[in-house]
């Protein structure tokens, strides 16, 4: 049975972690959270997210453990890092959870085998590469692999991918990364071989695309609606011409959530760096900023003044329970403050995360 370490069993990690034990690997888990990693262990966890509580009763062979020495002191040869990367303040990523992990590394000293690390968090392009020339000397191998997974169905899009980026450190690594994914896949994803640099890349650039696709129908929607013509039957006509499609082509609310709008803009600042401006980039964000203007205009043009306006849902996406950049929420926010009765009408995992950061301005019912 072939050992896999994790390092960072937050989100995204505890999902591959429970799909590969699944299909028969022996996971190490690496968490810095020891209260987390108890729940784990102890099969108590509360997990949001669909399958993880089921596969994690049913697991055998996937430990959490607080000490990276527990996945050095393995086989281990390919080992994921899966910690968070922040946002900066500059519309970078902050690598400081992968730092602290490069340096435990380089601290354990030369690897008696070669080990292949493979960075599965959102970095900036170029990163990936630095962390391989560091950690080269100590036995390491570094790759890039990036999953387009959605919050609400990590573990299905894990199995389920149209395609598996491979930034690979070499061939032989590339090959060893797509075997894994080849016994997790329930599907045939397109695998898509490729520097580390070009994995970074892309990896910002397809989320780039499908927030430009939201911003377009938005836009065309709105103009539409102000035009007096119908926004949906015109965009499901666009979405109809097979050379275009119809996912991510409705009007509706403009992308939120914890990875489109920073990973649109991460992309920005890197083309920013190279001295070569995204201008399709700023555009798809400030259209998302106009038609969260354009909604609130038409929310208080065609509800009248003394009518509550109830949200059922203000989190980022439907069955989630992220509120973070949610333009459902914003809009809410902004009815609010322009004088509307808004009554927040989502879960209560939502409502408590609203109460903390806006308190007063809504009122609140189940
Ligand atoms: N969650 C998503 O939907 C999603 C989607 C696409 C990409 N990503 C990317 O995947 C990465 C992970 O995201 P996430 O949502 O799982 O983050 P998360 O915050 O849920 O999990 C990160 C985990 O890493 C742990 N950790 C931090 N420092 C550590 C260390 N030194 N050693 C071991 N563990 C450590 C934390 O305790 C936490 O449990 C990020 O780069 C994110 O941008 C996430």
């Amino acid at each position: 049975m072939e050992t896999i370490g994790i390092l960072g069993i937050g989100k995204l990690g505890i999902c591959f972690a429970l799909n590969l034990e699944r299909v028969g690997y022996k996971v190490i888990g690496v968490d810095i959270n020891e209260a987390y990693v108890a729940e784990v262990n102890n099969k108590t966890l509360f997990s949001h997210e669909p399958l993880v509580m089921e596969y994690l009763a049913k697991s055998v062979h996937f430990t959490a453990t607080t000490h990276i020495e527990e996945v050095l002191n393995s086989p281990a040869k390919l080992i994921f890092i899966v910690v968070a990367t922040p946002s900066a303040p500059n519309g970078g990523y902050n690598h400081y959870q992968i730092e602290r992990i490069v340096a435990q590394l380089e601290q354990a000293g030369r690897q008696p085998f070669e080990r292949h690390l493979v960075i599965m968090c959102t970095t900036m392009p170029g990163y990936a590469d630095t962390v391989a020339k560091r950690l080269e000397p100590f036995n390491y191998t570094v790759s890039y692999n990036p999953e387009f997974i959605a919050q609400g169905s990590i573990m299905h899009n894990q199995v389920q991918p149209d395609q598996v980026l491979i930034g690979e450190a070499n061939e032989e690594v590339g090959k060893k990364i797509a075997r894994l994914y080849q016994t997790m896949c329930q599907n045939q994803p397109v695998y898509c071989h490729m520097t580390r640099l070009s994995a970074e890349i892309c990896k910002l650039a397809t989320n780039c695309f499908l927030t430009t696709k939201i911003s377009f129908a938005n836009a065309i929607g709105d103009l539409a609606t102000q035009a007096g013509a119908e926004p949906n039957k015109i965009l499901a006509a666009i979405g109809a011409d097979s050379r275009i499609g119809g996912q991510y082509l409705r009007h509706g609310f403009g992308f939120g959530g914890p990875c489109f709008p920073r990973d649109n803009r991460a992309l920005g600042k890197f083309a920013h760096e190279q001295n070569y401006p995204l201008l399709i980039g700023k555009a798809t964000d400030e259209v998302n900023q106009q038609h969260l203007n354009f909604q609130l205009n038409q929310y208080l043009q065609n509800f009248p003044p003394d009518e509550p306006l109830v949200f059922e849902q203000v989190s980022y996406k439907k069955g989630s329970v992220l509120i973070e950049e949610s333009q459902q929420l914003a809009l809410a926010v902004a009815l609010a403050r322009a004088g509307r009765q808004v009554i927040i009408a989502d879960v209560p995992a939502v409502q408590q995360q609203v109460k903390v950061m806006y308190g007063n301005l809504f009122e609140y019912t189940q």
